[in-house]
């Protein structure tokens, strides 16, 4: 198996975009996340009932849009028909939802780096949603700006099998790290692992270091409260509102 890239990973990554700013996962939230200086993004992606894999966190409609239902039947026209803006604000009335193209194009134009999350939802494929997504993902960005994470290992080890993927940066997500977290990472060659901060321990942070994986923590967003975590190890917070770091956050890490 070839090294994993070189990738420069931020201590701050925008979770959903700037998602305590903008609504959660459109472009406006990743333009809001680089204009505040936070070059990376953790973004979700999922499929359309036709296919379309588009950028988005609930397996339903009603929480983030003026629509009803469930994402996995909507077509390309009827998600593109949908207002994704004005449920976080009237600012942002007629944002409409990304798909993954448009919001490969928009990282890409902007030299972002994407910790893109294949959410695998109930009775969904991981496998199919791994075929439509890493092809376009490695095309569209370089390996040291990608990390693609799962909850769902299956669609994990189908994104590493995948052609032109031995280099693809893979990142494990639990909520509280499981016994057999290491045996899980060596299976996927996976290049970090991705936790609630909440649930982490020094120890289990320790384990991961030492082996040197990369240590990413979902979704802190009260600074003094991580304050420990930084010095446990872990690499980059995932928070709505990396803002609220400012002067609190540890410096760069080293190369
Ligand atoms: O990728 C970290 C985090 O986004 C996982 O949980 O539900 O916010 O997608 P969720
Ligand atoms: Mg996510």
């Amino acid at each position: 198996m070839p090294p994993h890239p070189d990738i420069a990973l931020p201590r701050l990554i925008a979770h959903r975009g700037l998602s305590a700013h903008a609504p959660e996962n459109t472009l406006t939230a990743v333009r809001a996340a680089f204009d505040i200086g936070c070059h990376w993004v953790e973004l979700d992606v999922q499929l359309l009932g036709d296919g379309t894999p588009v950028i988005w966190h609930d397996p339903t409609l009603k929480r983030c849009s003026d629509g009803h239902g469930r994402l996995s039947r909507l077509s390309l026209d009827e998600a593109r028909g949908l207002d994704v803006g004005s449920w976080f604000g009237d600012a942002f009335r007629g944002e409409r939802m990304a798909t993954l193209a448009d919001m490969l194009k928009l990282l890409a134009s902007l030299d972002m780096g994407v910790n893109l999350e294949l959410k695998v939802g109930r009775n969904r494929s991981g496998t199919e949603l791994a075929d439509a997504v890493v092809p376009r993902l490695l095309e569209a960005l370089p390996p040291e700006r990608i990390i693609l994470s799962s909850f769902d290992m299956a669609a994990l080890h189908h994104a590493r099998s995948m052609a032109d993927a031995s280099r693809l940066p893979i990142g494990i997500l639990t909520e509280g790290i499981p016994q057999k977290w290491q045996s899980r990472c060596e299976a996927l060659d996976a290049f970090s692992v991705h936790t609630d901060w909440t649930r982490l321990t020094a120890r289990r942070a320790r384990e991961i270091k030492d082996t040197g994986y990369r240590l990413l923590c979902y979704t802190p967003n009260d600074p003094a409260a991580f304050a420990h975590h930084w010095r446990w190890g872990v690499d980059s917070a995932i928070s709505d509102d990396p803002g609220c770091f400012a002067g609190i956050a540890p410096p760069p890490a080293l190369p």
